[in-house]
């Protein structure tokens, strides 16, 4: 997720357990090309990926087969990441409209497989997935040609997030329409997502639906402990209870030193803020608490409304 599965974010996760396969936020391949040329230093969406914990997907973006691949197969030979996913799911302006990526290719099926084809070979032997959305609209829906011609092109798996792209983040997941696609596909796996707020929607989606896995985005901003929840739900062991105020502060403390890692303490800042008015949610006095949370501008006086608020 663009902007929060960071280096930091995804420790984070490990600390929690639970999670089988993290990915970065979408890297732009173009950016990595001509960062890499002029010698310049990689794209900070790669900040830590050489060396963390495996297993690791780290998704990519962009229309251009080569372009896609040259980043594939350095991500593949020299980071030997465990997976490379392909964006054709992103439908934010910037990148559907002004780069004609992400969810715009979801118009021509048959360039996405031109794509998951190239790719597929660059990256060998790292497995390639793909990320799609339902379709461009909701009458234009064509989730399932996609899906079959990402699968003939080689891929390892497909994720599908059940909104089209018009909807943006709007109305609900339409796991049906998820569910469609499972019987066009010969073998590879499906991973279903969208909405999965809780344990028990998670356990709803895997029981009545005929997904191989899900994907959990906005949920695991929320709460990044869901994902060690519902691995203990999976395996009838007792479900943790969700954390103390006690414990919701350090993890925050822990999260913000761990952004430090990377960036300086202005950004870590702006960042640990982001997330931590999520924690926030469907607390007393969340709405206050937003506002001079994001007019925080000194550790200090972030940590003391911290302090104040979850106690
Ligand atoms: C802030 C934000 C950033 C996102 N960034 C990405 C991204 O980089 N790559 C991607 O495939 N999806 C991205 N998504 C979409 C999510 O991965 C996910 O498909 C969508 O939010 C629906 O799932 P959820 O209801 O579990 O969040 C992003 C979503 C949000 C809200």
């Amino acid at each position: 997720m663009a902007g929060y599965t960071n280096y930091a974010y995804r420790e984070l996760l490990r600390m929690f357990g639970g999670v089988d396969l993290i990915t970065t936020e979408m890297v732009s391949a173009r950016s990595f090309v001509e960062l890499d040329r002029r010698g310049s230093e990689l794209p900070s969406r790669l900040w830590g990926v050489r060396d963390e914990q495996r297993p690791l997907a780290v998704q990519i973006w962009d229309n251009n087969p080569d372009t896609l691949s040259l980043l594939a197969q350095r991500l593949a030979l020299e980071f030997k990441v465990s997976v490379i996913d392909l964006n054709f799911g992103c439908p934010a302006k910037q990148i559907a409209n002004r780069s004609a990526s992400g969810s715009f290719l979801l118009q021509f099926p048959d360039r996405i497989g031109d794509i998951v084809q190239k790719v597929t070979a660059a990256a060998k032997p790292v497995p390639v997935t793909a990320k799609i959305r339902l379709g461009r609209t909701r009458d234009t829906i064509n989730a399932i040609d996609v899906a079959q011609s990402i699968e003939n092109a080689g891929a390892a798996g497909l994720t599908v997030h059940g909104r089209t792209a018009a909807e943006m983040y709007h109305g609900n997941a339409n796991w049906d329409e998820i569910a469609a696609i499972k019987s066009k596909l010969k073998s590879i796996p499906l991973i279903g997502n969208g909405d999965i707020r809780t344990v028990d929607e998670a356990l709803f989606r895997i029981k009545n639906y005929p997904v191989d896995g899900i994907m959990i985005g906005r949920g695991s901003i929320e709460r990044p402990w869901i994902f060690r929840q519902i691995a203990q739900a999976l395996r009838n062991e007792p479900v943790d209870s969700e954390p103390t105020t006690k414990e919701i502060r350090n993890i925050i403390v822990k999260h913000f030193n761990l952004l430090k890692q990377q960036f300086n303490e202005h950004t870590a800042l702006f960042l640990i803020r982001k997330t931590v008015c999520h924690y926030a949610i469907n607390r007393s006095g969340a709405k206050k608490f937003r506002n001079e949370i994001c007019s925080a501008k000194e550790p200090a006086l972030f940590f003391q409304l911290i302090e104040n608020f979850f106690h």
